[in-house]
């Protein structure tokens, strides 16, 4: 086992009463407090988050638009969970956030719409480090519309995205950069910023798949200046609702498929059918969860970047921790960046094999000791393509959230000490 029995970092930072707010983090199972280490794949949420469901479905069941209390109410909820969001991602304006189903619906919406906008012969990058969601609906819309697909490669040997082959991929019929925040499969987080100026350079519109990452740090849509930006609530602590960031003249311009009386102007404009008000009044709960993590400050958005700050830290603690005991497992190979000095470049979320054992088989028998990891692709299929690892059964997936301790990370690495034995 690796030298130290703290249960947490010297971060200021501390899970553990944290983990008290988390039922999930409490209940037992075969015995046992089970180890979550599933956090790319959905987070466990904190008990407001359940109260505020339970509260939404109380009261909030009316639907918008009604001239009584209940339906008001309902109003009040898509009101103060578009701040929310807006606070979390920092938009200029609430009815710069768009609500759906999950990132993925979202994305096949919003592509279509601005693939009305492409020609024939015009083209489009995506990268290989991205889930199937930031580029599926891509390949589908150039498909339809003739356009070409360029590809943006990352290193093998490290996983960085390769952002020096930008340029040449760029040209003044460039039309849209799908581009991600952090790759769910080996926490890669690269430079989105100046993957942005480059793209905006060309003319061409930056789509941003912030679901990884925003659990991960403090997500700041001005300060990538992208002109898109998904993500998903229940990575980070909250129920099965997506959440879509849009430039506002973008959002009004561009044309949605909607039905005819539904609002014109955005947000609105944007949301198909209702709402899952519900949902709606969990997300703002989650998000106060987070923004309460970074104490007094004198806005939620101020206290967001503080606790996200906060919990990026800790979690690069984690991710040091993990990575120094790892190196002593026998037959143990991490993707990604291993490097303990360029930890901010990566999240707390580790693709790995054991030799000898499918990634299958290593997740099975963690399993069974009730340490959750996943294995396989995770839908990132470029990146086990690119890796050559798709039809091998991909890898397994190791992922840190800010409630997870050094104290699971040593039980895990005795697991695999064992099964690497
Ligand atoms: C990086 C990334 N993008 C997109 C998705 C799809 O998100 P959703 O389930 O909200 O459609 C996921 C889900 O795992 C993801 O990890």
């Amino acid at each position: 086992m690796y030298n130290s029995v703290m249960n947490t970092s010297t971060s200021p930072f501390n899970p553990i009463p944290l983990r008290a707010q988390f039922p999930a983090l409490q209940t037992m199972t075969n015995g046992r407090t089970p180890i979550y280490f599933d956090g790319p794949g959905g987070t466990q949420v904190p008990q407001r988050v359940i109260q505020a469901m339970t509260h939404g479905l109380t009261h909030n069941m009316s639907n918008v638009g009604g001239p009584f209390a209940a339906s008001h109410r309902a109003n009040d909820t898509v009101t103060a969970a578009r701040q929310a969001a807006a606070d979390l991602l920092n938009a200029r304006r609430p009815d710069e956030i768009v609500f759906g189903q999950n990132m993925t619906s979202l994305t096949f919406s919003v592509s279509r719409a601005i693939a009305r906008t492409w020609q024939e012969g015009d083209n489009i990058i995506l990268t290989r480090l991205d889930h199937d969601a930031n580029i599926s609906p891509w390949l589908l819309a150039a498909a339809d519309k003739g356009v070409t697909v360029r590809w943006l490669d990352f290193d093998p040997t490290d996983c960085t995205l390769r952002l020096d082959a930008l340029p040449a991929l760029l040209d003044s019929r460039t039309r849209l950069l799908a581009i991600t925040h952090a790759s769910n499969a080996v926490g890669t987080i690269p430079n989105v910023a100046r993957a942005a100026q480059m793209a905006h350079a060309a003319g061409a519109l930056v789509y941003v798949d912030a679901v990884h990452y925003t659990p991960h740090g403090p997500v700041d849509v001005q300060a990538l200046d992208c002109d898109f930006l998904v993500c998903s609530s229940y990575k980070y602590f909250g129920p099965h609702t997506g959440v879509l960031y849009g430039k506002y003249d973008l959002l009004d311009d561009l044309i949605a498929y909607k039905v005819r009386p539904a609002p014109s102007k955005p947000a609105g404009k944007w949301e198909t059918g209702t709402q899952s008000f519900e949902s709606l009044t969990a997300v703002t709960a989650a998000i106060n969860y987070l923004a309460d993590i970074g104490g007094d400050q004198p806005t939620r958005r101020a206290q967001l970047v503080q606790a996200m700050t906060l919990t990026s830290q800790y979690e690069m603690g984690l991710s040091d921790y993990f990575l120094r005991g790892a190196t002593a497992v026998p037959g143990l190979h991490i993707y990604g960046i291993t490097d303990l000095e360029r930890l901010d470049e990566r999240t707390p979320t580790f693709a790995v094999s054991l030799d000898g054992y499918t990634p299958a088989e290593v997740a099975a028998k963690l399993g069974e000791q009730d340490i959750y990891v996943w294995h396989g692709h995770y839908y990132a299929i470029a990146v086990m393509e690119r890796l050559g690892l798709l039809d091998k059964g991909g890898l397994v997936r190791i992922g840190f959230a800010h409630y997870n301790t050094r104290d699971e990370i040593d039980q895990l690495l005795a697991a695999l000490q064992e099964m690497a034995a």
